[in-house]
């Protein structure tokens, strides 16, 4: 076995908020409120976070709630003096990345021209553009966000390498439902993850395709009653977050799970039964391209009865047929992509993932501890060792699922052709 994983560690790092000074740029729009939680949330995944407002944002929350929850004075100023420090350029230095959330269609105008008239505005324009990412979330009425002027600004600041966060289709301030809801907050917050790596070395999976499965499978005795697995699928979605982060182009095929789990720019396909779940993963599947599955996929199935079975108070006996193999199915079509797949094992995990991994010609093989503390489903943490086809092994012990599909990536891009 090798030492404790280091690789998978650096870029869980570099993609992640911990540790990162934000600047949270804040304009004047009837959003603005909703940036005291998107704050929390920035401070929650453990960043140090540095309100800025423009006095059009004044009129929509007072800047005292922002600096309450940063702990740090609320910026509307740009004719204040800190100490010895020029506030605007002392900012651009301090920051790891900015995000603007909601930007108004006068702040993207200006931003995009130039004009440095506040200090959000300054500290923009002064911040190192190699090594500080800029995030905006616009957030305005459905006729400004299609006006062309509006559309240009996000283009052009979308080609200069600002990282546009689109807003959203529903019910507006102004009692029109249509595009211009500031995106929702966790989305925010991911394409800041997104934009951090993007800035390291850590987007290694950019022009990569990556398919993730994920949560349990159904397979139906009747049209009421199912055989299923308590899976969550906790677990894919961290691959599927991980490997969007990294710049993958990810599509995931989940079983029933819950849709918030899954990062919300990631096209997903939901399926129930194990032969859905292999349509599905043949569609997204091309020659070269990555497959993780975590999904935990039923080993039987019971033949559907087309009506729901009646109760009679007689002993019922079921027969269970096998289901489809999907990663034998896939290796027999894509003898070049890259496959990772995972071992639920009570007992012997290395010895039954090694053989599992030789059976299905796997790339890589998760071995998981399930029936001890902290591992397996639902929990935040699972208890893992990692094999690959080249003989390498990795007990990474009990990790959090986010670390452990870094490292799971990182054995796949060390693999891939
Ligand atoms: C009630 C109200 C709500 C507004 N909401 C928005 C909005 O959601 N998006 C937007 O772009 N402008 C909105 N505006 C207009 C901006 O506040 C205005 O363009 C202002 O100059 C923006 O200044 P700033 O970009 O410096 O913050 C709103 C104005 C009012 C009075």
């Amino acid at each position: 076995m090798t030492a404790a994983p280091q690789a998978g560690a650096a870029s869980a790092r570099a993609c992640s908020l911990a540790g990162r000074h934000v600047v949270l740029g804040v304009t004047g729009s009837i959003a603005a409120y909703k940036a005291a939680e998107l704050l929390r949330m920035l401070t929650r995944n453990g960043a140090e976070a540095q309100p800025v407002m423009t006095q059009g944002a004044t009129h929509f929350l007072g800047p005292l709630t922002l600096a309450t929850l940063a702990g740090r004075e609320t910026f509307v100023e740009m004719f204040a003096r800190d100490d010895a420090d020029i506030r605007h350029i002392a900012l651009a230095r301090w920051a790891d990345i900015a995000v603007v959330a909601p930007a108004t269609a006068d702040f993207l105008g200006k931003y995009r021209s130039g004009i440095v008239d506040d200090v959000l505005l300054n500290l923009l324009l002064a911040l190192p553009s190699q090594r500080v990412p800029v995030v905006v979330a616009p957030a305005m009425n459905d006729e400004m966000f299609a006006h062309p002027a509006v559309q240009e600004n996000l283009e052009t600041l979308a080609r200069r390498g600002v990282f546009v966060v689109p807003p959203e289709h529903g019910e507006l301030a102004c009692k029109t439902i249509g595009p211009g809801r500031l995106a929702d907050l966790a989305r925010i917050v991911q394409h800041c993850e997104r934009a951090l790596c993007a800035a390291s070395s850590a987007a290694d999976f950019r022009g990569r395709r990556v398919v993730v499965t994920a949560g349990p499978t159904r397979q139906y005795l009747d049209p009421v009653r199912f055989l299923s697995n308590p899976s969550t699928g906790r677990m894919g979605a961290a691959v599927a977050r991980a490997a969007w982060t990294r710049g993958a182009d990810v599509s995931v095929v989940a079983g029933p799970m819950d849709r918030a789990l899954l990062p919300a720019d990631v096209a997903t396909v939901f399926v129930e039964s194990v032969q859905d779940m292999l349509e599905a993963v043949r569609a997204a599947m091309s020659a070269d391209a990555m497959l993780v599955m975590t999904a935990a996929v039923g080993d039987f199935a019971p033949p559907r009865a087309p009506e729901k079975i009646k109760k009679t108070g007689q002993v019922r006996t079921l027969e269970l047929l096998p289901t489809p193999d999907i990663l034998t199915a896939v290796r027999a079509q894509h003898p070049r992509a890259t496959l990772a797949g995972f071992a639920a094992e009570t007992s012997d995990v290395c010895a039954r993932a090694r053989e599992k991994l030789v059976r299905k010609k796997l790339d890589v093989i998760v071995g998981n501890r399930v029936g001890v503390a902290d591992s397996g489903f639902a929990g935040p943490t699972t208890d893992a060792v990692l094999i690959d086809r080249t003989g390498w092994e990795q007990d990474v012990g009990a990790v959090e699922k986010t670390a452990l599909a870094h490292l799971i990536l990182d054995r796949l891009r060390e693999l891939a052709p």
